[in-house]
């Protein structure tokens, strides 16, 4: 009857899986399913710990369990009779208090996949820790014991660590779709345990791949990759790290490093990356798309008034990358600025504005955010009221009321706490929480276009999405922020009204980074060899590795060109050997694709004259070899061959050793007929060989 039940199964997920264009092998009557979307999580690395997860060399394999309640786990810990399990978790229980049972039963636990659902949980979700960057902060016990560790505010309340955990098995994301319909189908069939019974065998099973190289801690992959590269050049792990991009509104000269005699510099600044627990899932539309995209639209407004009427200090737009872990980005500005790496340095900057989390505001309120113990200096504490002050003469008139937290709280996580270690500047990070912050969903799958309320009438095709204005807040927080940079920077009161920013421009910045990059709009902003990373999904916004700049840097930065950029008439080589004639370095030129005018399908590509580069953002612990630096993010990204995965029915070890029984069988007897064949040839054959002879 085993026999039977199998042939059976296999009739039955072939329908289930006939889409699959998968083929039935009838011989080893097992099926093996491909997963098409494997979102896993992978290993991590910094000074002291591993976290992230992995499986075996060649993958870890377990019978399906759909894990129904959390009581429901004592079947996957302690009852169920065929372990190890690979353990199907609907969202609501992808918890900590789930995962750390799964965690401390992993003898039993082959792998969890968890299917991610089609809307967000109401309740929230975050898997980073309540504390965010707690130790690479300002806020270290020499410089204020007080406010160490969070101990005033805890930023992130909701959040429950599972992303800085260590599992020894694979953790994959599926999505709610007909792939995990046939996996629960496949379960319902044959795992599940009728009243008290134990299901009987073939029972599904599913494999996951997601073997990481790297071990222990950063110092000992750094190591085993400086030994490896002598050998042979095979890297364990990488270090995070990506690109910043800044732009400046007046030309600064980028082979001088250093010290500039006259430049008096105000930073704006917002982050560009974020992070979720699965490695390709990282949205952070308000982590970080609703700051840069608040920023970009600043600066896209400051464009005209700082070219007609250029106030006395300068604009420095930053775009920081690597922030979520441990600030990459901004440390390394930092320390380039201090070393005279940077086109300008820390002696030139004059204050900071920080955009944080801007995009959900309640009340219209933002709220002003500043560090308590370096405006008991006088002087610093007189510039942050100025600036403080340019901020909220900036919300008259518009749709924003500013206000300041009503106590002495210290800043939240911000790439401005690594301006203030090196320094006592000045600066405010402008968020949309007084305290705990108001996303339920920080630096997790959850935190995308529906947390933001973007959202479209039905019926509306990509372009009509595109053009599409959903919202006016961050338009009237970005104009805000225009007017005030601009009196930050010395500008004239009268041309203050004349600055605002541009709904259509934030809706299409909106739509392409959280719905889809791949828009006529954006085809037209970047160079033609990059059209092939814009997807029809929102980007990504996990930090790279090694500098490789990710794709939604060198968005960032085609986008900052074109909209504080203005065109020339130049040829394209030219254009792309950013231009030989001009001695002074002065501008970044890029030729990008740009559109078909009407009646053609041939682009008319031209060339932008910007100031928007990009700088590094690698941490300086691995310039300094120093991997438990205590200053520096140490993150390195653990190195693997694939990640992959599949479900298939396995067969008791009963039918296996029927079948290798068979099998000898079947191969003693073919030895012994083949033996009489060959022995007795002559007689066999001898008629057949006859013929052949008669021709003769
Ligand atoms: C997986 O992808 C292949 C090729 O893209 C496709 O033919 C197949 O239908 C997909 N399988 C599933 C289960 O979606
Ligand atoms: C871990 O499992 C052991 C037995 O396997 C149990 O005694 C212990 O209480 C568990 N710890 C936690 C934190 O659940
Ligand atoms: C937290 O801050 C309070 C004062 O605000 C202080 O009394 C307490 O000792 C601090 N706790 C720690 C762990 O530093
Ligand atoms: C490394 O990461 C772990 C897990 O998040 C953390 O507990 C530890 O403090 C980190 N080590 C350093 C030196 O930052
Ligand atoms: C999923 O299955 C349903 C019903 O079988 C079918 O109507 C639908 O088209 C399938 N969707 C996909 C994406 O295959
Ligand atoms: C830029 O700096 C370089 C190196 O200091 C110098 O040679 C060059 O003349 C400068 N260009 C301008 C326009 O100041
Ligand atoms: C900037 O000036 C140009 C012409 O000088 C005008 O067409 C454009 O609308 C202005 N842009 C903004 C944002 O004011
Ligand atoms: C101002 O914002 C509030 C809340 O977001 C909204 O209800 C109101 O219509 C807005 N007013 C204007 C003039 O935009
Ligand atoms: C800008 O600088 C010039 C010369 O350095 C000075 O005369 C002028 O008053 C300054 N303007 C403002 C608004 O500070
Ligand atoms: C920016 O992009 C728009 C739309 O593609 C284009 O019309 C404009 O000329 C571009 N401006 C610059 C400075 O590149
Ligand atoms: C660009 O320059 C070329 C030659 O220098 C000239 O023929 C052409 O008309 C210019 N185009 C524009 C739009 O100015
Ligand atoms: C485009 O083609 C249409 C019809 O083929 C014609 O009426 C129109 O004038 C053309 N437009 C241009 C800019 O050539």
């Amino acid at each position: 009857t085993r026999i039977f039940q199998s042939v059976n199964c296999v009739k039955l997920l072939y329908a289930f899986l006939s889409f699959a264009g998968v083929s039935c092998n009838s011989v080893e009557k097992k099926i093996y399913v491909h997963l098409n979307y494997t979102v896993s999580c992978v290993r991590l690395l910094n000074a002291t710990h591993q976290i992230g997860c992995q499986s075996s060399l060649s993958g870890n394999v377990g019978v399906l369990h759909v894990l129904e309640s959390e009581e429901n786990l004592d079947w996957v810990l302690h009852s169920g009779p065929n372990p190890p399990y690979m353990v199907i978790l609907e969202s609501p229980l992808f918890t900590r208090s789930v995962m750390m049972k799964l965690k401390n039963g992993s003898g039993r636990v082959a792998g969890v996949a968890v299917v991610a659902p089609n809307t967000n949980p109401a309740e929230g979700f975050s898997p980073h820790t309540t504390c965010p960057n707690e130790n690479t902060g300002v806020y270290s016990e020499t410089y204020e014991p007080t406010m160490a560790n969070c101990n005033m505010t805890v930023w992130n309340p909701l959040g429950n660590g599972l992303s800085y955990e260590e599992f020894d098995f694979p953790i994959f994301s599926l999505k709610d779709d007909n792939d995990t319909q046939v996996i629960r189908q496949c379960y319902l069939d044959h795992n599940r345990a009728g009243n008290g019974s134990t299901p009987q065998y073939p029972l599904c099973a599913m494999q996951l791949y997601s073997h990481m190289s790297a071990v222990t801690d950063t110092a000992t992959c750094m190591r085993r990759n400086a030994i490896n590269f002598s050998l042979n050049p095979e890297m364990v792990c990488d270090p995070l790290g990506d690109q910043n991009v800044w732009a400046s509104t007046r030309p600064l000269n980028n082979t001088a490093k250093g010290h500039k005699m006259w430049e008096s510099v105000v930073i704006a600044a917002a982050r560009l990356d974020s992070r979720s627990f699965f490695f390709d899932i990282a949205p952070g539309a308000q982590s970080g798309v609703s700051g840069f995209v608040t920023l970009l639209a600043a600066a896209h407004a400051l464009r005209n008034a700082t070219q007609e009427a250029q106030p006395n200090r300068t604009i420095l737009y930053t775009f920081f990358q690597g922030e979520t872990f441990d600030y990459i980005g901004s440390s390394r500005m930092v320390y380039d600025m201090e070393n005279k790496q940077f086109v300008v340095d820390l002696d030139n900057v004059h204050s900071v504005l920080e955009i944080g989390q801007v995009g959900l505001r309640a009340d219209s309120k933002l709220w002003l955010h500043t560090d308590p113990v370096s405006r008991r200096n006088e002087s610093v504490n007189k510039e942050v009221e100025d600036l403080i002050g340019n901020l909220r003469s900036a919300a008259t008139g518009l749709n924003v009321t500013v206000d300041v937290p009503g106590f002495s709280q210290p800043l939240p996580p911000s790439s401005f706490q690594r301006f203030l270690r090196a320094r006592p500047i000045p600066g405010v990070v402008l968020e949309d929480h007084q305290s705990a912050y108001t996303n339920k969903f920080y630096e997790s799958m959850y935190d995308n276009a529906e947390n933001l309320n973007v959202s479209y009438p039905p019926n509306l095709t990509p372009e009509e999405q595109l053009e599409y204005i959903t919202d006016t807040a961050v338009t009237e927080v970005a104009t805000m922020v225009a007017r005030a940079l601009y009196r930050q920077a010395g500008g004239e009161e009268s041309q203050l009204s004349s600055i605002k920013a541009d709904p259509q421009i934030v809706t299409k910045m909106l739509y392409s980074f959280l719905v889809r990059s791949n828009n006529s709009w954006f085809q037209q902003l970047v160079p033609s060899d990059f059209t092939s990373y814009l997807a029809n999904r929102p980007p990504n916004f996990y930090v790279g590795v090694v500098q490789q700049s990710s794709e939604p840097t060198l968005l960032v930065q085609y986008l900052l060109a074109n909209l504080t950029g203005s065109t020339i008439n130049i040829t394209q080589d030219n254009c792309k050997n950013q231009r030989e004639d001009e001695s002074d370095k002065m501008y970044n030129y890029m030729w990008v694709q740009g559109a078909a005018p009407p009646n053609s399908t041939e682009r008319e590509g031209y060339c932008v004259r910007s100031t928007a580069r990009l700088s590094k953002a690698l941490s300086p612990a691995f310039d300094l070899e120093q991997y438990t630096s205590k200053n520096f993010s140490t993150w390195t990204e653990s190195r693997w061959k694939f990640i992959k995965g599949r479900i298939f029915l396995v067969a008791s070890h009963e039918l296996e050793m029927l079948t290798l029984g068979v099998g000898v069988g079947v191969l003693l007897s073919s030895l012994l007929v083949t033996y009489i064949i060959s022995s007795k040839a002559d007689i066999l054959f001898s008629s057949g060989r006859e013929p052949t002879n008669a021709t003769y």
